[in-house]
């Protein structure tokens, strides 16, 4: 049993939760991400691991709600335990000193840019990030983002906050100034990263995203995470989950991030009909 001891809501919709996994916090690394069941019939839920603690032996977690296991999740409180955590997984992000490196991060993704932008200033790069979100209620992590930049930007698709556009539109303004890049890294929806894919080829920018197919083991055994990487086939957990932007086949991902939105669905309203019951 994993018990939640800090619980906080981020935006509408989106949670932390710093919770007491001491096997987790005692060896994550930048970039790895645990796989979270929540109770005995509960999905496993992959999330990346945003911040730990190595001594309190606590890990922190940022969710989005939107589909039944997530809202089960938020509903948990601080001193409730959660069934399972398995972790760390995935190969964690290569830090090193590159020179200058743009982290973008869009929506709920930009939770997964933190700890990378912060290691990545620890090893001495010069930090750019960019945060993305529909509107400025929906922005997240800003103080803690900004504390390990040297230049950080905000963007809004509707304008509320920062330049209005997305997150793309930022890193083209910074690009087109001849700047010299020598790594881009960004998280968000898979349609944002392969914009951002788009927009660095033209400039031969190495870019590296992490990748949030479908998950079910997290452990290489299923095939549920598979990709296409330089026309290979991957496993997102094992393999990734980060990958040279530039070989990511998107559209296919895309598309099997759409295979079960009719089941998640009905899932979701079996959950909400079960709630008005007061089961
Ligand atoms: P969103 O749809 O609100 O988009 C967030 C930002 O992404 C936008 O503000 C914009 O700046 C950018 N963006 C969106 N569409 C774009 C486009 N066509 N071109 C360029 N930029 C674009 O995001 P959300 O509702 O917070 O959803 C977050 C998504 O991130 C979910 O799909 C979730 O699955 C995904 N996610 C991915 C990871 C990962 O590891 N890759 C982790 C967490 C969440
Ligand atoms: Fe099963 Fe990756 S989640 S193989």
């Amino acid at each position: 049993m994993y018990p939640i001891v800090e619980k906080r809501v981020l935006a509408p919709r989106i949670k932390s939760i710093k919770v007491k996994a001491p096997h987790v916090a005692r060896n994550v690394k930048a970039g790895q991400f645990v796989v979270v069941r929540v109770d005995e019939r509960g999905e496993r839920i992959p999330l990346t691991v945003v911040d730990w603690n190595r001594k309190e032996g606590t890990i922190l977690l940022v969710f989005q709600e939107i589909g039944v296991s997530t809202i089960k999740l938020g509903l948990l409180k601080e001193g409730d335990n959660i069934l399972n955590i398995s972790g760390p997984l995935g190969n964690p992000t290569e830090i090193k000193k590159y020179g200058t490196v743009i982290c973008i991060g869009g929506g709920v993704g930009t939770a997964c840019i933190y700890p990378v932008a912060r290691e990545l200033k620890k090893a001495g790069n010069n930090v750019i990030s960019i945060v993305g979100a529909r509107s400025s209620n929906l922005l997240i992590l800003e103080e803690e983002i900004k504390s390990v930049s040297d230049e950080f930007y905000i963007t809004t698709d509707d304008g509320s906050r920062g330049r209005k556009g997305f997150v793309t539109d930022q890193l083209k303004d910074i690009l087109r100034e001849g700047r010299k890049v020598d790594l881009v890294y960004a998280v968000g929806p898979a349609i944002m990263m392969k914009v951002v894919a788009d927009v660095t080829r033209n400039y031969n920018i190495k870019t590296i995203v992490s990748l949030n197919p479908i998950m079910v083991d997290g452990t290489g055994m299923c095939g549920a995470c598979r990709v296409i990487v330089g026309g290979q086939m991957k496993f997102a957990c094992v393999d990734g989950p980060e990958f040279d932007a530039h070989e990511v086949d998107f559209d296919s991902l895309m598309s099997r991030l759409r295979t079960y939105i009719q089941e998640e669905k009905r899932a979701l309203e079996l959950l909400q009909t079960k709630v008005k019951g007061g089961e």
